[in-house]
């Protein structure tokens, strides 16, 4: 395996045009943000051929950020389309970074999500390791480095994100050494067990140390990367700050958030109360609706619900007529083989539920395999009783959060496995372990039976919580932190 050298990298020289004025179309921005995705997607379904913005609070509060600074957004459009997106979105402007049909294959569904994004989930699903997936994985890392140094003003600031890019920052230190570096990590970063399988574990490492704010969801994570970090590279530190080749690096646990005031204002509107209520009727008005809603990605324990559900349907403690469950599977990396098989089971899981306990006209559980739009998914919060987000591990999860902004009036019951993120803020939630199908039943049972004070209690303490923090107060936290780096 070849060593990346900063001759691999690029000259050190920061790559601006001579004389940036010469060139009209080039506009160094101060504040970049860049991510494997743009905040855009593309949708050729029937009445939205074109692009929409990707979903989520967190493409809402980057967006504002942006604005706010006259910033770019670096990111991959996606595979859907061979158009090129627009070049502004919401004021903010856009910069592409193209994928090839290969690199698709070894960057995006190889070593980003076959190789990282199993071994930082815990190894639910094997790791597999390629050599050549790595060596697409620092290639495409570099692109987008490249990108970046090409289009950041002198001493600006750049936010990396997420997993796909973890070389980003290292690389990009190379090129720019003028720029302030922070990188957010939304997944999980592994304990050690774990992170030693990965063949360029010292590699990734020095990538990450390249920023000068790093930034996981959780303490737990934080502490994972800086006890690996002193283990097999020259830095020295504790969990809150390293010292790596004369420069320092602060490290931090940020855990990502909603936004809360578009979620109330949504569950407030009328016409998604109205669809809520219609949904409900819809189902017979059932005594609890169930809900889970979940890309469908073998880290979110989806089939661990349908058994727990599926055990108490032939234990006789739900009926398909009075208890109906609804779950959204959103498709997700459907290329990847691990993907395939989730959905093949999951869906033979559910059909084998309504074969044997659905009567006509009542399915025990109605299952989706789309991307519904957000007011649609408000509407689905509003109607469940109770909420089930029973991931193996997820490095927040905010459908979580989202299900408790929605419950204003502290009704609705959040079960939560406690290997999510959010488990750490929600303690109202009635705490599970996916693994145990037993536990996940008592918990429904509980929550089944809470009587109205309990729920209030229970909801209000986690609405609390969330409030404390939504995702705008989660971007400043950070760029705060990243600002005081710098002094
Ligand atoms: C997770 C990751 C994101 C990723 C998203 C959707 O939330 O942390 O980086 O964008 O999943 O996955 P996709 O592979 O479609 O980008």
């Amino acid at each position: 395996m070849t060593e990346h050298s900063s001759s691999q990298i690029g000259s050190a020289e920061p790559n601006i045009p001579d004389d940036p004025f010469d060139d009209p179309s080039y506009e160094p921005a101060d504040f970049v943000v860049v991510a494997n995705r743009l905040p855009l997607r593309h949708s050729s379904a029937p009445g939205d051929d074109g692009w929409l913005p990707s979903p989520g609070g967190l493409v809402s509060a980057l967006t504002s950020v942006l604005q706010n600074r006259q910033g770019l957004w670096i990111g991959w459009p996606g595979t859907s389309a061979d158009q090129e997106p627009p070049s502004t979105y919401e004021g903010i402007r856009l910069k592409t970074v193209a994928i090839s049909a290969e690199e698709y294959e070894e960057f995006y569904l190889g070593f980003s999500n076959a190789t990282i994004w199993p071994l930082y989930h815990d190894a639910i699903r094997s790791p597999t390791f390629h050599r050549t997936w790595w060596h697409t994985y620092r290639e495409v890392n570099l692109r987008f480095a490249r990108t970046v140094a090409e289009n950041v003003a002198p001493g600006g600031t750049v936010w990396v994100h997420d997993y796909q890019l973890q070389l980003v920052p290292q690389m990009l230190r190379q090129l720019r050494p003028d720029v302030h570096i922070g990188f957010f990590l939304h997944i999980p970063f592994p304990p050690s067990e774990l992170f030693m399988q990965l063949p360029w574990r010292r590699e990734i490492l020095a990538g990450l140390l390249g920023a000068d704010l790093l930034g996981f969801q959780l303490h737990s994570s934080a502490s994972n990367f800086s006890r690996l970090a002193r283990r097999l590279t020259s830095a020295t530190g504790t969990d809150s700050g390293l010292d790596f080749e004369g420069r320092a690096i602060r490290i931090g646990s940020f855990p990502i958030s909603v936004d809360c005031d578009q979620i109330v204002e949504l569950a407030a509107d009328p016409k998604v109360r109205a669809r809520a209520r219609e949904i409900r009727e819809g189902l017979g008005n059932p005594e609890f609706l169930l809900l889970g809603v979940d890309r469908l990605d073998y880290t979110k324990g989806i089939q661990q619900r349908i058994k727990a559900i599926a055990e108490m349907l032939d234990d006789g403690l739900l009926s398909a007529e009075r208890q109906v469950m609804i779950q959204i599977a959103v498709p997700s990396r459907e290329s990847d083989a691990h993907y395939e098989q989730e959905r093949h089971d999951l869906e033979r899981a559910v059909s084998e539920v309504n074969g044997e306990h659905g009567l006509v006209g009542h399915p025990a559980i109605h299952y989706l395999h789309k991307n519904l739009p957000f007011d649609e998914l408000i509407a689905l919060y509003l109607a469940a009783d109770i909420m089930l987000v029973t991931p193996f591990k997820d490095g927040m999860n905010l459908v979580a959060k989202e299900y408790v902004m929605c419950r204003g009036d502290l009704t609705g019951k959040l079960i939560l496995s406690e290997f999510a993120g959010a488990a750490t803020e929600l303690r109202g939630a009635y705490m599970v372990n996916p693994h145990d199908t037993d536990g996940i039943k008592e918990s429904i049972l509980l929550a089944m039976n809470a009587g109205p004070k309990e729920t209030r209690d229970r909801m209000s303490r986690m609405r609390r919580m969330i409030f404390r923090r939504n995702v705008y107060d989660w971007a400043k936290a950070f760029l705060a932190a990243l600002a005081l780096t710098t002094q």
